[in-house]
């Protein structure tokens, strides 16, 4: 019998996946570097999540490595000079997530335009009887800036449209597919335009602290910021300022710069809605995205193309 291939799983992956990964592959969840023993030389395949990627020194412990197949969008965490240089392939779970991680997006402005969250802290603290309830925003006809146009950013304007929100959208180019949304080479003049501004771009050094404290005033006191993207993307500090000193109106925030670490300042505001790095994580997405990893391994090892390949 063929011996198994070695994989080592940076984050745990669905207990159904490992059954399914289990019959071609001897599966090992990565624990620390110094645990890795001889076991690193024999490790040819690593799945990750998004968010975890791939650090340096336990890729380094990996001679052999040839392939990563990522649980996720996200490849801020990966070096991919040092992949192509190393003639790594990688993979991603592109495609299957999309719907998911704009629905929260949708779900986040929802829930902070019209303070959802906050009022259901209300009702439980048992105040409605005798304390004044605030009224929140009207969403229809607002103004929605997306930062990152790609599939998801696209996802996040076809929902925006059933709003009747008016919509337009900052990239690094214009969008051939989509002349029907305003582009905006410039996100702190999209930034002013929009009431909503929602961040959808990839993470790493390019979109580093992207949002500062001069994109946040140019959003303005009355507008709010949407992050689905990554924890990087956004100057927490100058945010938290701002959600403190009201010069913006509210964040609905899926991501953060130390996951899991979020900073204590904003458990006390009630104009941020804060989610554990959700957006994909539903039953079937999550299912999905498993089997893609799966199948983009399987179709590696047997010399077959990547079914969504970046590298
Ligand atoms: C999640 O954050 C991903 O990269 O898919």
């Amino acid at each position: 019998m063929a011996s198994k291939t070695d994989i080592l799983m940076i984050d745990p992956m669905p207990e159904s996946f490992n059954e399914q990964l289990g019959t071609p592959f001897r599966l090992h969840q990565f624990t620390s570097v110094e645990t890795l023993g001889t076991l690193a030389e024999r490790i040819e395949g690593v799945t990750t999540g998004g968010g975890s990627g791939l650090p340096r020194p336990i890729m380094d412990r990996l001679p052999n490595l040839k392939i990563i197949s990522v649980n996720g969008v996200g490849i801020d965490k990966i070096d991919l000079d040092e992949c192509r240089r190393r003639n790594i392939r990688l993979a991603t779970a592109q495609g299957v997530l999309t719907e998911d991680v704009a629905d929260m997006a949708i779900g986040l402005m929802l829930d902070v335009v019209r303070g959802i969250s906050c009022n259901d802290r209300f009702v439980r603290a048992g105040k409605w009887s005798h304390e004044p309830v605030a009224n929140s925003w009207t969403i229809k006809g607002k103004k929605l800036g997306i930062a990152g146009f790609g599939a998801i950013g696209k996802a996040v304007a076809k929902r925006a449209l059933a709003f009747d929100m008016a919509v337009a959208y900052f990239s690094s180019r214009q969008q051939t597919d989509t002349p029907e949304y305003p582009f905006y080479p410039d996100l702190r003049v999209l930034a002013e335009w929009a009431d909503v501004l929602v961040l959808c771009v990839s993470g790493g050094a390019r979109s580093y602290h992207m949002v500062d404290q001069s994109i946040l005033e140019a959003l303005g006191a009355e507008g709010f910021l949407i992050n689905v993207a990554r924890g990087s993307v956004v100057d927490e500090a100058a945010l938290i300022a701002a959600l403190q000193g009201h010069t913006i109106r509210g964040a609905g925030l899926d991501v953060f710069a130390e996951e899991p670490h979020v900073p204590e300042a904003f458990y006390s505001l009630d104009n941020v809605v804060l989610q554990p790095h959700r957006a994909s994580a539903t039953f079937e997405t999550r299912h999905a995205m498993g089997r893609l990893v799966f199948d983009n391994l399987a179709a590696f090892f047997q010399g077959k193309p990547l079914l969504t390949p970046v590298i």
